[in-house]
């Protein structure tokens, strides 16, 4: 009998937290999208909440994360809680023995990444941090064209995230906007693009940033724009504002090299000076836009999570790449309070994400 014919059961997956981003969780999992893998129960402190997920997918709700952990011993534990709240979730929940799975961002603290994974290095299981879109299908490409060196020498990587979040938007729930539990559109919304802007353009030496807080009502800020030098001597440039309006205008990473350019979320550009013969298919079959801001790579990130589990095949979202780009919003932050340039290798200072402001 070869390997493709042993019958393996179903990994179990739980989740913490039934909120907006639960309904991409609870739908791949619970609907059997991801092979290999099932839902095997919900929680939320919100008991409606857990129960109305529950009932959708026939699976048993919970209001505490630790008579879930108990009663159901899951194999793999997705927090979805809120982003100031995921360190305290998943150190509480690292000694259960589950893999844990977290959403994006997976802390606000530095100090608070390195107990996370700290904590699951020493119960033994693995991390991993929800970075969906370095599976979608044009990152992919990318990625594979910086791997085999068709850029040549970088010269320079742009994101710009231009996008509307009205106040209605940030008054859903009070944790939105705060520095204690959220941060703002560069830890937030525009967290995937400075994630994709670092993998593809490596290591940051130093940043010069400006922030502001321009039409919404709330304690982060809603706009900021970056300096980036890279190790490589390469620049950068990150533009994120969630105060577009009326509507969302742009998601794009833009990526020029000595002899090829590119721009993403859908493929745009995708110019060499030396072509391969594949390359007017991948224009042909990567210009597609995501169906929805979340882009397409839930499905393939879970994917790649429980090849990682079942085959020990390499984890590519783990915690040193979360604390990666924790560390250059960090740094952000830092110059953005210091007016100065700041370099990478910094304790942070005076960084407001994840404090309760003194006011309050
Ligand atoms: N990957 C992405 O593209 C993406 C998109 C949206 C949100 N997110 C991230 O997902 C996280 C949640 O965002 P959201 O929009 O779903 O927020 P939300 O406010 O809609 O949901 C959070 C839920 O967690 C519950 N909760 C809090 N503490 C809990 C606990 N100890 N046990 C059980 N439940 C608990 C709350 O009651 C709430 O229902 C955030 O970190 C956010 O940044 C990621």
């Amino acid at each position: 009998m070869n390997s493709s014919e042993i019958h393996l059961p179903d990994i179990k997956v739980a989740l913490v937290g039934c909120g907006r981003i639960s309904d991409r969780h609870a739908q791949l999992l619970g609907e059997g999208q991801i092979a290999g893998a099932k839902l095997q129960a919900v929680c939320d402190i919100v008991p409606e909440k857990a129960n109305q997920k529950a009932s959708l997918y026939g699976v048993p709700a919970y209001s505490d994360m630790h008579e879930m952990m108990e009663k159901e011993r899951p194999d793999v534990v997705t927090v979805l809680t809120e982003s100031g709240n995921h360190a305290r979730n998943v150190i509480e929940l690292a000694h259960y023995g589950a893999h844990v799975v977290v959403e994006k961002p997976m802390a606000l603290k530095l100090s608070d990444a390195d107990q996370m994974i700290s904590a699951c290095d020493a119960a033994g299981i693995k991390l991993f941090v929800v970075k969906q879109n370095r599976f979608n299908l044009p990152v992919v490409k990318l990625r594979e064209a910086i791997e085999n060196g068709r850029f040549g020498k970088r010269v320079m990587g742009t994101v710009r995230v231009r996008w509307c979040r009205p106040q209605a938007y940030y008054d859903q729930a009070p944790w939105r906007g705060t520095w204690a539990l959220d941060g703002g559109v560069l830890t937030n919304q525009a967290s995937h693009h400075v994630d994709l802007l670092e993998w593809m353009m490596g290591d940051v030496d130093s940043v010069f940033a400006m922030s502001r807080t321009a039409l919404a009502d709330i304690e982060t800020e809603d706009t900021a724009t970056v300096l980036l030098r890279f190790s490589s001597g390469a620049l950068g440039i990150i533009e994120a504002t969630t105060a577009v309006r009326p509507k969302d205008l742009e998601g794009s990473l833009s990526i020029l090299g000595e002899i090829g350019g590119f721009a993403v979320n859908e493929m745009k550009v995708w110019n060499f000076v030396e072509p391969e013969p594949s390359d007017p298919d991948v224009m042909e079959n990567y210009s597609v836009n995501p169906p929805n801001v979340y882009g397409f790579g839930h499905k393939e990130y879970y994917d790649h999570v429980m090849r990682a589990i079942r085959d020990g095949g390499p984890n590519l979202v783990d915690g040193l790449e979360g604390r990666r780009s924790l560390e250059l919003i960090t740094a952000i932050y830092e110059s953005v309070e210091t007016g100065t340039e700041v370099n990478l290798r910094f304790k942070p200072k005076r960084v407001r994400l994840g404090e309760v402001p003194r006011s309050s």
